[in-house]
């Protein structure tokens, strides 16, 4: 097959989407992997080393999605890059369709069939392609925390770990998933004392079970998630209901009790955030203050480091890429429910229910747009 990877051109979006590791694993199965110049300049990739990976480059985006088979990325279609789509052409990449009806119209008057990352599924009810990126946001809470309590951030000038003789900073988790996790192990390593909360219990008993002491957990009542927040040097908020906006655990009234330059860094923003006083933030200004309660509320932290996050989401996309590239997509959705659970747009027609409600369109069922 001939796979296509062009270069990114959403604003402040410097990952991409195959790696040169990938690039020559596509091309050792016997395809051909052509890739925009430049594409992967933002995440430390020369077009030489693609070259070397044995991929083709092209100098243009229009030439990539002309050529290609399969489209690899990493931000949905913008609008011209979707102008390019066509039936027959399979589109792999984050496509967020909920709630962006223009874009799911563009798609399906487009005729492609897209897999969208974020609702491949697998066997332990996870998200294995949203999972890398909520691995990378996780870890670096804490970092972007510390950072957000130092003085001149305007933060109260705590240390993470302390020092001998002088106590660690307090780290409040909200949220003990993916995120949370990471959140929490690195804040802890950073010598941070640290409690997750989370309202499952067989979730707490996990943590309690994969690290011992290292951190503590308690149970999400809102009395518990109060008390903490008002002790807390730094708050991370890591939580997910699935498919809904995040709830607001903090109130502005609660923000109110927290120690003036108390550091909040909310994971949680690209669900709507679950502070009160949350609103999204950029890379180039990720901070503001309410009440005296520094806020870092960015809503799309991997950006950051969008080396590591290429290089992680690349290692989780590279085996459902060979496969679809392998067997064509029908019989590499046949053979795996979990990658047919990503198939959200095929010929014209929507494929996926969730969608579906959410914009009041139509669905056909994926099992029947495999026979088309
Ligand atoms: N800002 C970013 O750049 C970025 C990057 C990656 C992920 N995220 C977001 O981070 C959030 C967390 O993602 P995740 O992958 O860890 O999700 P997850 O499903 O793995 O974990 C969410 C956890 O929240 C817990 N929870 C739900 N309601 C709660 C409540 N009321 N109180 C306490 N705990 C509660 C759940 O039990 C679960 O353990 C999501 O909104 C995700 O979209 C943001």
């Amino acid at each position: 097959m001939r796979i296509g990877c062009p270069k990114e051109i959403k604003p402040q979006e410097f990952r991409v989407g195959l790696t040169p590791h990938a690039a020559r694993e596509a091309a050792s199965h016997g395809h051909e992997v052509l890739v925009e110049a430049g594409a992967g300049a933002g995440a430390g990739f020369s077009d030489e080393d693609y070259r070397a990976a044995g991929a083709r480059l092209v100098d243009t985006a229009e030439q990539l999605f002309a050529e290609a088979e399969l489209i690899v990325k990493v931000k949905e279609p913008q609008p011209v890059e979707r102008r390019r789509l066509r039936e027959g052409q399979l589109l792999f990449t984050y496509l967020h369709l909920a709630p962006d009806p223009e874009q799911t119209r563009d798609l399906m008057a487009s005729g492609v069939t897209a897999i969208a990352y974020e609702t491949v599924t697998d066997g332990r009810g996870g998200l294995p392609l949203l999972a890398p990126m909520s691995e990378v946001a996780g870890r670096l809470a804490p970092q972007v925390g510390a950072w957000t309590l130092q003085k001149a951030n305007g933060g109260r000038g705590v240390l993470l770990g302390g020092v001998p003789g002088v106590g660690p900073a307090k780290v409040v988790v909200i949220g003990g998933g993916v995120v949370g996790t990471h959140a929490a192990r690195i804040a802890a390593g950073m010598g941070a004392d640290v409690t997750v909360l989370d309202r499952s219990l067989p979730r707490l008993r996990a943590l309690d079970e994969a690290f011992g002491t290292l951190f503590r957990t308690a149970y999400a009542s809102s009395g518990t998630t109060a008390e903490l927040v008002t002790a807390a040097d730094l708050v991370i908020g890591a939580v997910l209901i699935p498919g809904a906006a995040a709830p607001k655990l903090v109130s502005r009234a609660q923000l109110g009790t927290m120690k003036p330059g108390a550091a909040i860094v909310d994971v949680a923003i690209d669900q709507g955030g679950c502070f009160e006083t949350s609103r999204p933030t950029t890379h180039q200004d990720p901070i503001y203050e309410v009440d005296g309660v520094m806020h870092y509320c960015v809503a799309n932290m991997p950006g950051a480091v969008a080396r590591t996050s290429t290089l992680a989401l690349g290692n989780a996309t590279m085996p459902f890429l060979l496969a679809l590239a392998d067997k064509g997509w029908k019989r590499a959705c046949e053979e795996d429910p979990h990658l047919l659970a990503g198939l959200n747009t095929h010929a014209g027609h929507l494929t996926y229910y969730a969608v579906g409600r959410a914009l009041e369109i139509d669905v056909l069922s994926p099992q029947l747009a495999l026979k088309m």
